[in-house]
């Protein structure tokens, strides 16, 4: 697939989520495949120009976490394309812009989500103009719908980007007003996919299961998913999809989820984490692989932060991968105290003996302590309690409704 000058092995690409995506999460992902492209967390241009050391901390990375765009945030035009060309000077791949930042001192000036108002596009070209003259590397655009169900904007603005010079499109299927809740709305992101002419447009939202971005390409006719949450329940999630697209292309047989046969009335047959319908999806990763991932990525947080640093920032991320163990609160309510990878290490051995009450005679979770399959919230109507978005953790602040 190709962004602007740039080439990308696959059409699946990991969405930002500002401390999460981070160097260490992004190795990891790399490692197991399938992931065209990743993004940073949002970096503020000033800080950038300004040689703020926590800006530069965000933009930290190494030949293996290639190619990487860094997403700017601002609205001072002048800024916005003098950290572009920082960025390019860098080496990085591409540079992305936020347009979803809900902070009131930052819309006030017309930056984040005010880029996407009605009155704002005019102002947004002429920023993404002044960036995309600045540098060759591609300018992309990361949006929402619009800012709300009233001012669905995303489709006039992409066609205005799009003669301005931006790259490409990532567009979250939901509004500003919608923060999280509600259906990611494909038809939004198909609005946006018509609109423009040539360049391509990558839908994102809700995207948890290789059939989930089927569906979404499908219904949508975006030319790439990018995966946020998706990717922190199952790292494995990119490279699963690849080989799942893999297998309608291989055996030109009819999608799973067209006619009678899709997610939403079919028995559940699962196996693993997704719903099994065909035999284009790859196996659950068992217990040991997973644990070998998390460990890998503790490991890769403490040479990047520092070991207290490093075990503090994973007690967050280590409820993630518990989230497939089956019965998992010995371990949640342990790893969020740990401090150094021996102590993860000691609650990690402890859990594992715990956990063995739960297995059958070949080393299996019994069936009824299997955590329930993944199913996006735009492919049922009733998501399973796993799967609800209250069990994903949104931080307050600024990237409280992106
Ligand atoms: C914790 C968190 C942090 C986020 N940080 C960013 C960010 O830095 N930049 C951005 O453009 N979007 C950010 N987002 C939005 C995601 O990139 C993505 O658009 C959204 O989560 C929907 O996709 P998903 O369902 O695949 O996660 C963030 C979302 C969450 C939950």
């Amino acid at each position: 697939m190709r962004i602007g000058s740039l080439t990308i092995s696959s059409n699946l690409f990991l969405s930002p989520l500002a401390g999460y995506t981070n160097l260490p999460f992004r190795l990891v992902v790399r490692e197991i495949g399938g992931v065209g492209l990743c993004t940073t967390d949002l970096v503020n241009a000033r800080s950038l120009l300004e040689k703020n050391k926590n800006a530069f901390k965000l933009i930290e990375t190494r030949p293996a976490d290639s190619p990487l765009a860094v997403q700017l945030f601002g609205s001072v035009p002048e800024e916005m394309r003098d950290a572009a060309a920082r960025i390019e000077s860098l080496g990085f791949a591409s540079v992305d812009i936020n347009m979803g930042c809900p902070v009131r001192k930052v819309c006030n000036v017309g930056g984040g989500s005010a880029m996407m108002i009605p009155q704002g596009g005019t102002q947004t070209a002429a920023l993404v103009r002044g960036m995309v003259n600045a540098v060759k590397i591609p300018v992309t655009a990361k949006m929402r719908l619009g800012w709300d169900d009233d001012n669905l904007t995303a489709p006039d603005l992409a066609r205005a980007l799009e003669d301005a010079g931006i790259a490409a499109i990532f567009v979250h299927g939901r509004t500003r007003q919608q923060g999280f809740g509600g259906t990611v709305n494909l038809a939004g992101i198909r609005a946006v996919v018509q609109a423009v002419k040539n360049i391509p447009v990558i839908g994102n939202g809700d995207v948890i299961t290789p059939q989930a971005a089927k569906k979404m390409l499908d219904d949508t006719g975006c030319a790439g998913v990018s995966i946020g949450r998706g990717a922190f329940y199952n790292p494995w999630i990119f490279q699963h999809t690849l080989d799942y697209l893999q297998s309608f292309r291989s055996s030109g047989r009819q999608s799973a989820l067209t006619s009678n046969d899709s997610e939403t009335n079919n028995e559940p047959t699962h196996v693993g984490c997704y719903e099994k319908r065909d035999g284009g999806l790859p196996p659950e990763p068992v217990f040991a692989e997973r644990v070998r991932v998390m460990c890998r990525h503790l490991d890769l947080m403490v040479e990047v932060f520092g070991e207290e640093p490093g075990c503090r920032m994973f007690r967050k991320v280590a409820p993630w991968y518990a989230k497939r163990f089956g019965p998992c609160h010995e371990f949640n309510k342990r790893v969020v105290q740990v401090s150094t990878q021996a102590g993860f290490h000691e609650v990690l051995e402890n859990y594992t003996r715990w956990r063995q009450q739960f297995l059958d005679s070949n080393g299996e979770l019994q069936p009824r302590f299997r955590p329930p399959p993944l199913v996006a919230s735009f492919m049922r109507e009733t998501e399973p309690a796993s799967t609800q978005r209250e069990h994903i953790p949104v931080p307050k602040g600024p990237v409280e409704v992106w």
